[in-house]
Formats: structure tokens, C-alpha cells, sequence
């Protein structure tokens, strides 16, 4: 938050140097000896920029600063963790910890429940994500908001903060009226009414058919004139009404559940906070708004009109309270989510993850329920924008017939993909065991090409790309996990020579260049998970690990480690190998990612 920098001040992790080979770039299936030359230690381990930015306030040239830097940093004694720190370049101050001091982190680290994840000040943080609409099928949309939602909520979980997961479904409205009519017609118990737990668009486009084809004819039996009635009915309380909607609710709850059980998505039917839940608040919300000139009429509707809030014609936007018909619509229905979340739950960050062309309804309506004073000063709303899905072919991702495509039809082909996968590169498992690791890697699959772009940027889905074993894909990272499990296991089976360290001594030592630059990452993690509950940027956590195993994988091919040199170095390279599964199974739990014990 500094409005003199240039640029934000980083702290960049120098990479360690390997002679360019044939076999530098990542994933070689961990052979060692790949065939690259050991790698050698970098010039520094870290490049602070903090001077570049500075300067320009100092009124001082960079590398002026940044020997001031330096200056007062040895001034201020810091050589027990720096063993040398020089100005570089523009203005660079490089830094070369002291390995007394990683080494002796690391050994913490093993120690540290928290895998060195602090605690920031607790905050209350509601979080709306999903939010799908009942009785209409969830899209590659909605599971966008889903996935990424749903590793917000376990972050800042995990970082200590209150979260209140809300699905705010969409359960209410005049669609409800023909969604009513039409389970009434074709019989509650009926398999069309069974088809919304199962493909819940056909019956919404069922009930959308017989309305168009009756919305003309006036009499008092047809469908359309009924489904009206029906609107009127539900507004007004109507228990019989009432009953049939809720019975629409619970089959719609049991198809979103069964996505979120199959998806390891974190919602219960606790979180639930759809749309009707709000229904009674919102004439006397405009009644209000009215009331206090903050709205006005305007062509019948209840209109307020924010300033800098033009259309292209240079004309005030309404942000519409009230429709001429008398109804309240989704914009009214958010200033009093916001309320409710602000005054109710007491949030200090109110997330919204929906979809980003969503982003000027959010403005106005929070912008509305400030200036009416329903928000806590502390308050702040945030609206987490999800870019598109799309297809190979770079449009929106949609079916031959022209609907986007399906959710439930997106996880049977990654899952189906990776089965395939899974077919070949483990032919020795039997069908059950391939199965369930087809299901973890298909669900890793979409869920890490879904988290491992920034949330507001497009993607094109590509289901090949994503469930490939190697590259920046969430099987590389399971499978990078399995290899250390597999380690791990073998150096159990082969058991204690006799001649391990005992169990009080300290074990780990960082001598080999490889061994340390896998410790630095490792000591990195903490500092990764709270910049994703700053930032609200998942991917942030997705690139560390990719780096994470990629660190790995150069130590493994360098460091042996069930053939160590001796049985001190065999105990502390497999310690590195657990703190690292512990790091990677943990940041991948954070995506919501599990994984399997073996690939
Ligand atoms: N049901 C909406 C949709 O499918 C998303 C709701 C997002 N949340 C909100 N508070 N408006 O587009």
C-alpha cells in the first residue's frame, strides 16, 4: 500500500544453477542420474527490490539505498542468519542466508505442527461460493466458483480465521411458479420428478417448453396461467405451494450434494443461504430506500441511481429495487446479503466468488447498501471475479446443442480420461484400486486447472493437458507425492541398519546444494499460505508447489537417498523427503486436493 513505488517490494528466491542438459526442465519420472550435472549453489539465495522503490521517495539513486540497506542491516547485527548480503546490478540487495541458520529452521520446521503457517489476527470472513440455481443443471460456471471458493475457505481456515461458507442458491423467483405447476402435473413421485436429482435441465427445460407453448392462451386452465398463479401463490404463503417448492428444494439439494460429495467440495446443508431467505426483507428494504430518497421511481421501477454510474449513452444506470410489476430481483436481493453479512455475522472481508461479468451488479448493489448505512465500517466486500471456461476452441465451453456444458459431464470424462492414464502407467493394480485412484486423479485434474490460473483470467479446458502425469497439472503433483510415500515405505521395509543416529539427535543436515535449495522452498510454505489469504489467489499456492516438486525432483536425482553414502545421510535426506510429503500433501489439501498413496 505504498503510493510512491514503482513496483511492490519481492523477495525473489534465487534457482538453483544446473548446466543446461537435455534433462533440466521437470519431471524425468525421478530417475536419479537423469544425466544433468550436479547442480551448484547459486551466487546468493534471495534478491530483495525493496531499493528499486524506495529510491524514487529516498530521492536517492537505487544502489545508493540499497547500500543503506545493507549498511544498517549489519549495523543492526543480523549474522546469525545472513552469512553475506550485497548490492547487485540496478540496485538489488542479495542475500546469502547462513547455513547455520536454514539448517537450523528446517530442523523447526520438522518440529512445527503448522508446517510454519502463521496466525494473522482472526478475522470473520463469510465466503459465497457455488451457488447454483435450483432445479437447473450446475455448469462448468459454477464449478469454477466451486473449486476455487472452496480452497479459499480451507486457507483462510487454516490460517485461523473465522470463515462462514454461504451458498446462496438460487431458489426463488418466478421460474418457481412452472417449476411448481410442472411437479404438480407430472406427479411428485413420478421419474421426471426423480430426473432433479439426476439431470436437473431436463425438467427446468420440460416445464420451460409447456410454458412458452401456453404463454398466449388466456384461459384459466392453461399451464402458463396457472404457473402464474403459482408465483402469486408462493408470494402470498400458500402452505400447499410452499410444500411442492420445498419438495423442488430438497431433490435440487440432493443432486448439488452428490456433485459436492463426488467433487470433495467442503458444503453441508448448513451452509445454505439461498435467495429465499432474503424474501421477506425485501419490501422493506425499498420501502426504505423510498422512504429516505436514496431510490426513486423511475418508469414505474424503483430505481437508485450511484453517481459515476453511466451507460454508454452518457445515461444514469438503475440499479432496479423494485421491478414495475411489483417484483424485487437479484440486485435487492444482494444489498441484503451484504447487510445480513456485515451487521448479522459481523464480516470483515465479505467474499463474493461468482463470476466476473457479475462485477458492476455487485458494485452498485454494495455501494447501495453502504449508502444506506447497513455495512459495519469494518466491513469490506470483495467480489473474488471467476473468468471463463472455455473450450479447445477458444469460445465459451458449450455442447453440440449450444447449452454449456455440464458439470456432471465435465468429472465423468476427466475421470474416464484418467483412467485411462492410470490403465497404463499401472497395469499391476487391480480394477478396484485403479478405479479409486482414476476418481483422485480425474477430480485433481480439473481442480488444479481450475486453481492454477489466476481466478479472473480465462482458461481453455483441456482435459488432455490436465490429467497428463507430467507438466504443471494436479496428477504431477500426486504423482510426485506417491513417489515420495513409495520411498519412504521402501526405506521402512528395509528397516534400521542398527547404525541410525539416535532418535534425540538431530538428524537433518543441508550439505549438498540440491538438499538446501529443497529446504529454502520448504521454509517458504508459511509465507505462501498467508499471501493467498491476503491476495484471495489460490494460484499463488498452486505455483509453489509445482516449484516445490520440481525442487524435489533435482534433489532426488542428485541426492541418493536409500543409497546414501551413510546411514547420518540416509536419516537426514529422509527426513527431507517427509517434510516434504508433508508440505505437498498439506498445500494440495488446501486446493482440496487428496492424495493417493500410490499412482
Ligand atoms: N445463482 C447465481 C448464478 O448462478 C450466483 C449467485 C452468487 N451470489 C450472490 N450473492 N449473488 O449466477
Amino acid at each position: 500500500g505504498d503510493e510512491f513505488a514503482d513496483t511492490d517490494p519481492v523477495i525473489r528466491p534465487f534457482a538453483l544453477k544446473t548446466k543446461k542438459g537435455p534433462n533440466t526442465k521437470q519431471d524425468k519420472g525421478f530417475q536419479p542420474g537423469g544425466g544433468t550435472a550436479a547442480p551448484t549453489r547459486p551466487a546468493a539465495d534471495l534478491q530483495v527490490n525493496a531499493a528499486m522503490s524506495l529510491a524514487k521517495r529516498a530521492g536517492r539513486p537505487p544502489r545508493e539505498v540499497a547500500e543503506a540497506i545493507v549498511a544498517a542491516l549489519r549495523e543492526a547485527g543480523v549474522d546469525d542468519l545472513v552469512a553475506g548480503l550485497e548490492v547487485a546490478g540496478p540496485g538489488f540487495v542479495n542475500v546469502t542466508l547462513a547455513d547455520d541458520w536454514v539448517t537450523g529452521a528446517t530442523r523447526e520446521l520438522l518440529a512445527d505442527d503448522r508446517l510454519g503457517i502463521p496466525t494473522p489476527a482472526r478475522e470473520v470472513i463469510p465466503i459465497d461460493y457455488s451457488s447454483p440455481n435450483v432445479a437447473k443443471e450446475m455448469h462448468v460456471g459454477h464449478l469454477r466458483t466451486t473449486v476455487v471458493g472452496d480452497s479459499l475457505a480451507r486457507t483462510l481456515e487454516r490460517l485461523g480465521h473465522h470463515v462462514i461458507r454461504q451458498n446462496h442458491i438460487g431458489d426463488w423467483g418466478t421460474p418457481f411458479g412452472m417449476l411448481v405447476e410442472h411437479l404438480l402435473e407430472v406427479g411428485e413421485d413420478s421419474a421426471e420428478a426423480e430426473l432433479l436429482e439426476v439431470d436437473p435441465n431436463a425438467f427446468y427445460q420440460a416445464a420451460n417448453a409447456k410454458y412458452r407453448a401456453t404463454k398466449d392462451d388466456p384461459s384459466p386452465d392453461s399451464f402458463a396461467v396457472r404457473a402464474r398463479r403459482r408465483v402469486t401463490l408462493l408470494q402470498s404463503g400458500d402452505a400447499e405451494t410452499y410444500r411442492i417448492w420445498e419438495q423442488l428444494l430438497d431433490r435440487s439439494k440432493a443432486y448439488f450434494n452428490r456433485v459436492y460429495d463426488e467433487l470433495d467440495i467442503t458444503l453441508t446443508d448448513a451452509d445454505l443461504d439461498g435467495e429465499s431467505r432474503y424474501n421477506d426483507e425485501l419490501p422493506a428494504i425499498g420501502a426504505d430506500l423510498e422512504e429516505r430518497g436514496i431510490a426513486e421511481v423511475s418508469d414505474g421501477a424503483l430505481c437508485v441511481f450511484l453517481d459515476g454510474y453511466t451507460g454508454r449513452d452518457g445515461a444514469r444506470l438503475p440499479l432496479i429495487v423494485r421491478k414495475s410489476d411489483g417484483g424485487y430481483g437479484y440486485a435487492t436481493t444482494d444489498i441484503a446479503t451484504l447487510r445480513h453479512r456485515s451487521l448479522d455475522l459481523d464480516a470483515d472481508r465479505a467474499l463474493y466468488v461468482v463470476g466476473a461479468p457479475q462485477h458492476l451488479h455487485f458494485e452498485m448493489s454494495w455501494k447501495a447498501t453502504e449508502l444506506a448505512g447497513w455495512t459495519r465500517d469494518k466491513t469490506r466486500p470483495i467480489h473474488v471475479q471467476i473468468g471463463n471456461v472455455l473450450g479447445t476452441d477458444g469460445k465459451l465451453l458449450r455442447t453440440r446443442s449450444g447449452d454449456l456444458v455440464s458439470l456432471q459431464s465435465l468429472v465423468d470424462s476427466a475421470i474416464e480420461r484418467a483412467a485411462q492414464v492410470v490403465a497404463e502407467s499401472r497395469p499391476d493394480l487391480d480394477e478396484v484400486a485403479r478405479g479409486s485412484i482414476a476418481h483422485a486423479v480425474g477430480i485433481a485434474a480439473i481442480k488444479y486447472a481450475d486453481l492454477s490460473v489466476s481466478h479472473d483470467s480465462e482458461y481453455v479446458f483441456d482435459l488432455d493437458r490436465m490429467v497428463a502425469l507430467t507438466g504443471n497439472t494436479g496428477p504431477y503433483l500426486q504423482y510426485a507425492a506417491a513417489r515420495i510415500r513409495s520411498i519412504l515405505r521402501r526405506a521402512a521395509s528395509e528397516g534400521g541398519s542398527g547404525e541410525v543416529p539416535a532418535a534425540d539427535q538431530p538428524v537433518l543436515e543441508l550439505t549438498e546444494p540440491a538438499e538446501r535449495a529443497l529446504a529454502l522452498r520448504l521454509l517458504d510454505y508459511g509465507r505462501v499460505v498467508a499471501e493467498v489469504g491476503d491476495t484471495l489467489e489460490p494460484h499463488r499456492l498452486a505455483a509453489y508447489l509445482f516449484d516445490l516438486a520440481s525442487a524435489f525432483t533435482t534433489f532426488y536425482e542428485h541426492c541418493p537417498v536409500l543409497k546414501a553414502p551413510t546411514p547420518q545421510v540416509r536419516a537426514s535426506r529422509l527426513e527431507l523427503c517427509t517434510l516434504t510429503l508433508r508440505v505437498l500433501t498439506d498445500g494440495l489439501g488446501l486446493l482440496g486436493i487428496t492424495a493417493p498413496d500410490e499412482m
